[in-house]
């Protein structure tokens, strides 16, 4: 996704541009061969560096709120004054530009020195954290403690054996061949002990014990903790059906199956995709971008209908099937024995490999075990904390109470459980910072990418503005006269408008 640095762009900012050529909120210009963007707001003129610090998603297309600008692509958002990541998915913060102002002309000179982040800091710090969990939530809790100025230990305790990816990328671009192994660790191997983040991987948390505070670790040792996040995330659902333990049948959660699923890949010649979902249709994109031939079987009349809708599941199909991939909708495999899958309807299909992708459960076995309020997921309030006092959760086992769909909802997004990592974190320093981010997600199929905002598990109908088939087009849920989520596609500017609407407690 990232796009290469071409000529720079727009005027030569450091020759400075006149008042009357920047009418706008934004004008893309370029100091040596950096890309920078200034920003008015009504505290003053920003310079800030033009790309995005997640996928380079090009900020002048973004939505200037206060002081800070977000990003067209996946929603972070940056604080203007000091360059800091202050919303995921973006993590590291961009350089800011000095700005000068002499007479008729505004001038972009050095960048400026990192300023500190604006931090509310520890309230009532604990001396030890105990982070159960290595991805999105784990990871984002633990980077901002440290962020947040917190001094006593954490300790990260992780069953992966790889330190925490960009778990969206190994559906995607890593899967397809198209990106770097550098791009999927969130930070490198060093960051950890450079943090003072004592990142313990391969390491199983079999239980925990309230009253002692204390987590027991499978290998019989005991971790202390004065403030526990629980961010155990899902796993994928396996198939009950016979021939699903075989080698080359592979589930897709961590960068293991990932590595495992290319290794199948290498001179396949035909996969099948169980499942029609995000995870089976990234996966049939990503191994149609290797040449093979993908077959998807699943259950449903249309893809992602029951997320997204019947208008914008036909077009995810027409989408796939332009792309070569074969469709058996209304079928399931019914067991897979070595090359050759049996599919309910009678007929067989071959296969070199074999990806599932039928859902996932969150893992609530620890929460359960601890007597944790659990719910169709963990139960946390507004503040993201449990039923037990000090004891939170984050992430895909996490149920709260959404103030957007006025109901209590898990979902299973990226950037909702990294925001909500940031959350938590702050609160378990005693900050009390409700949880009220409008939950967001993206998908990317081919070229094209589904933004989607808030949240409808169902509705009475659904708005199309635009063209679906052209790609060019915004759907609103609605639900008893309220909007309660919006899909687009190539729409970002009224996707992140539709998001600061919701947020306001606006119709989007
Ligand atoms: C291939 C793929 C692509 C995706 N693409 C997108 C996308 O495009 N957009 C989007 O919004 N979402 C996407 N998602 C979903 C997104 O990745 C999840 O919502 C997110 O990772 C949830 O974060 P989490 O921290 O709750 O869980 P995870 O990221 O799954 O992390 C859970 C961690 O807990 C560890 N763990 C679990 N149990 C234990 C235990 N007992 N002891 C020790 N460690 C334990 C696991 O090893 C793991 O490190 C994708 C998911 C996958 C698998
Ligand atoms: S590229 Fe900016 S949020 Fe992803």
């Amino acid at each position: 996704m990232a796009e290469e640095q071409a000529q720079p762009s727009g005027p030569d900012l450091a020759q400075g541009v006149a008042t009357s050529d920047f009418t706008g909120k934004t004008l893309l210009g370029h100091v040596g061969d950096q890309d920078v963007l200034l920003v008015r707001t009504e505290s003053g003129i920003f310079a800030i560096d033009a790309r995005c610090s997640h996928y380079h998603g090009p900020l002048a297309e973004g939505l200037v709120v206060g002081h800070s600008i977000r990003c067209p692509w996946h929603h972070a958002c940056f604080d203007l004054r000091t360059g800091e990541a202050a919303r995921a998915p973006a993590l590291n913060p961009l350089a800011v530009w000095k700005v000068e102002q002499q007479g008729e002309r505004i001038f972009v000179r050095g960048k400026r020195e990192q300023p500190q982040p604006i931090v509310k800091g520890p309230v009532a710090a604990p001396d030890k954290i105990v982070i159960v969990g290595g991805g999105a939530a784990g990871f984002a809790a633990a980077e901002m403690l440290r962020r947040e100025k917190f001094g006593g230990d954490i300790v990260m305790l992780s069953n992966d054996g790889a330190v925490p990816v960009d778990r969206p990328n190994l559906s995607k671009d890593y899967l397809a061949g198209s990106a770097p192994e550098d791009w999927l660790p969130l930070r490198p191997d060093d960051f950890y002990p450079g943090a003072g983040i004592d990142l313990r991987l391969k390491t199983q948390v079999a239980a925990i014990d309230p009253k002692a505070r204390q987590v027991a670790l499978a290998d019989g040792k005991t971790v202390p903790y004065d403030r526990l996040l629980l961010a155990t995330g899902a796993e994928p659902v396996r198939l009950p059906i016979p021939g699903a333990d075989q080698l080359h049948v592979h589930l897709l959660r961590s960068l293991a199956d990932c590595e495992a699923i290319i290794a199948s890949a290498k001179g396949a010649k035909r996969a099948v995709v169980i499942g029609a979902s995000f995870i089976g249709l990234e996966a049939a994109a990503s191994l149609r971008t290797r040449d093979i031939e993908v077959h998807v079987v699943a259950p449903e009349q249309r893809p992602m209908e029951r997320v997204l809708g019947a208008e914008m599941g036909d077009f995810v199909r027409a989408l796939h099937e332009e792309h070569g991939v074969i469709f058996h909708l209304g079928d399931t495999v019914a067991a897979i024995d070595g090359k050759r899958a049996t599919l309910k309807s009678g007929g067989t299909l071959e296969a070199d490999l074999v990806v599932v992708g039928v859902g996932v459960r969150p893992r609530l076995a620890l929460a359960e075990q601890a007597g944790l309020s659990t719910d169709r997921g963990v139960a946390v309030n507004e503040f993201l904390e449990t039923s037990v006092p000090g004891i939170f959760a984050a992430g895909d086992i996490a149920r709260w109470p959404d103030p957007h769909s006025r109901q209590n909802i898990r979902v299973e997004h990226w950037v909702v459980a990294e925001r909500q990592g940031q959350t938590a974190a702050r609160n378990m320093l005693g900050q009390r910072e409700p949880f009220d981010a409008v939950p967001f997600f993206w998908s990317q199929h081919y070229d094209v990418p589904i933004n989607y905002v808030g949240h409808a598990e169902q509705w009475d109908e659904i708005a199309i503005d635009g063209d679906i088939a052209a790609k060019d087009c915004l759907l609103r849920y609605r639900s008893g006269g309220r909007v309660l989520a919006v899909a687009s596609i190539y729409r970002d500017i009224a996707s992140l408008e539709a998001e600061l609407a919701m947020e306001q407690g606006r119709t989007p």
